[in-house]
């Protein structure tokens, strides 16, 4: 588990976190942690990894002896690599702090070495590197893939071949996408296996480390309120919603591939419902929360075309600025039908949750940003409000909405009556839970590095969640693209196509 530090002040906090682990892993001056960012001059690396790793270093959690190796084709010096790493630091953590000190002492534990990714040659001169950082002490060693899918198969063959004397552990962080389908996922992992083998392979979907995930566990599993309400009985249906209000700037060559359903629906959102919806884990062990997830995925139906709703940006004009089409992209082809939004229903054949409805929606250049999870409960069966004050009196049923990001919360919407003399009822929100804590929220890069440091598996994707999601998005995505279907196109910056309102009212919801 990652640590967080107790607030002061909050005596009635649990505290489940385990510092044991991490003391000793820092305490130990026998063995050394050398993390290779491959792929170090792109936009993930600076963005998230090197902020991660700092944040992590700011907070005591890295173990004392590590180094960060920063290898790229790119021709950079260590001085360029610190130069262009501290340009993406902040003091995040504690913005009243200077943080000067700590970066300083942060860059000069970076390094970076200029190779091609499928030179064994290139490799084994950074294993050298790597052995003098090293030096006697077990060395222990985490790559970060952080390059474009098609060249990850080289690197673990190169650096794998490369580096025969690692007496500590090796692990390497894979980036998504893992595959376009499930031929290619599993040609992927076949691949990987050759060199690795699955304890030391780390598939990240970056939304498993972001804290209102990890809380959502939390919430059922230790609030005896929910976990009786959480099924067919009392729940109506589940909405997992995401949304940009940005498009694919910058990313059209990479998103044309991909689109929305692979993008964000076959991983993100599912690894969501998988969480939402799976049994109690035996523990809170890795391979018993997956087993559990793996589970759910199993019930599931694969995905059916007229459950699905696929749409397209395309240019508007507001305010005086034109803002673009998907296809005005110069790397995206004119006639692309890339989905740049999708929303469909899917449904999880077991006894908890038959016939419930999870309506998944994801899009880009839409009106808002963020992500959440909404669960509409069933009516109150024989209102008596609604019987004894007419059938116009709004009792609205009660909703539950974990707000992923932005600002993060919980809060549950009920029935309350306006104060006055007559008989008005209002849906409040209440039980907010956020605010309480003042505490920064830590990236979700950050809970994900430590977690590997640590060797902690359990918001990782296992070999087997992967074939089991993809097989439920295999065949749609087939269809989709064999039969040529054309998105729906929607305004940049609207709600995105009015077929996900039909969607939503063949199974008799609205959208939150
Ligand atoms: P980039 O396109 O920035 O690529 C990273 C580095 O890889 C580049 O700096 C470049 O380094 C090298 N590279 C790029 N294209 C090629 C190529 N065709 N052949 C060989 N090397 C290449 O990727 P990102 O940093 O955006 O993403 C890295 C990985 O993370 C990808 O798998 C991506 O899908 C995934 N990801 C990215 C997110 C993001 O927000 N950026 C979010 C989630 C996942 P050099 O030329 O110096 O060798
Ligand atoms: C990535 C997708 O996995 O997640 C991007 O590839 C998307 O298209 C991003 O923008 C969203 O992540 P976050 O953490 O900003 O919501």
């Amino acid at each position: 588990v990652a640590p967080s530090k107790v607030e002061n002040g909050s005596p009635s906090e649990i505290i489940v976190d385990d510092f044991q682990d991490l003391i000793s892993l820092s305490e130990n001056d026998e063995s050394t942690v050398t993390i290779t960012v491959v792929g170090a001059s792109g936009d993930l690396a600076k963005k998230k990894i090197f902020p991660a790793l700092f944040a992590l270093y700011y907070e005591d959690c890295l173990p004392k002896h590590f180094t960060i190796f920063g290898y790229a084709r790119s021709n950079m010096t260590d001085a360029e690599l610190r130069n262009m790493v501290s340009r993406t630091l902040t003091c995040r953590i504690d913005k009243r702090e200077n943080c000067n000190e700590k970066m300083e002492e942060f860059l000069k534990r970076c390094f970076y070495h200029s190779g091609q990714y499928d030179s064994e040659e290139h490799f084994r001169d950074l294993d050298k590197k790597l052995k003098q950082h090293e030096g006697s002490r077990v060395s222990n060693r985490l790559f970060y893939l952080s390059i474009p899918p098609n060249i990850f198969l080289d690197v673990v063959k190169c650096a794998s071949i490369s580096s025969s004397s690692v007496n500590g552990w090796t692990r390497v962080i894979v980036e998504k996408p893992f595959g376009r389908d499930s031929d290619s996922s599993a040609a992927l992992t076949r691949g990987l296996k050759q060199y690795l083998v699955e304890d030391q392979i780390f598939r990240i979907d970056h939304y498993l480390g972001k804290e209102l995930v990890e809380n959502l566990s939390v919430l059922r599993f230790s609030n005896l309120v929910f976990e009786p309400l959480w099924s067919r009985q009392y729940i109506r249906n589940v909405q997992l919603i995401f949304s940009e209000d940005f498009g694919t700037e910058g990313r059209g060559g990479y998103f044309d591939r991909y689109g929305i359903i692979r993008d964000i629906m076959q991983n993100h959102l599912l690894q969501i419902l998988a969480i939402f919806a799976m049994e109690t884990p035996i523990s809170l062990e890795a391979e018993d929360i997956r087993n559990e997830k793996v589970k759910v995925l199993c019930s599931m139906k694969p995905l059916q075309l007229e459950d699905v709703v696929i749409g397209q940006y395309k240019s508007h004009t507001k305010g005086g600025t034109t803002y673009p089409a998907y296809t005005d992209d110069k790397t995206v082809p004119k006639d692309s039908l890339t989905p740049t939004f999708a929303a469909a229903a899917l449904f999880i054949n077991n006894a908890r949750w038959d016939g419930v409805p999870f309506l998944m929606k994801a899009g880009k250049a839409l009106h808002t940003k963020g992500a959440e999870i909404r669960v509409q409960f069933r009516h109150v069966p024989g209102n008596l409000y609604k019987r004894s004050f007419g059938t116009d009196l709004d009792t609205s049923t009660n909703e539950l909405v974990i707000r992923v990001q932005p600002d993060e919360a919980i809060y549950l919407k009920i029935n309350n009556k306006i104060p006055g003399l007559g008989m008005r009822l209002d849906r409040k929100t209440d039980v907010e839970t956020c605010p309480r804590y003042s505490k920064e929220i830590p990236d979700a890069y950050e809970r994900l590095l430590l977690d590997a440091i640590e060797g902690e598996r359990r918001l990782f994707i296992r070999s087997d969640e992967l074939d089991a999601a993809w097989e439920l998005f295999t065949p749609l995505l087939k269809e989709l693209e064999e039969k040529r279907i054309a998105p729906e196109l929607y305004p940049y910056g609207s709600r995105g196509p009015v077929g996900a309102h039909y969607l939503a009212a063949k199974y008799n919801v609205r959208w939150g």
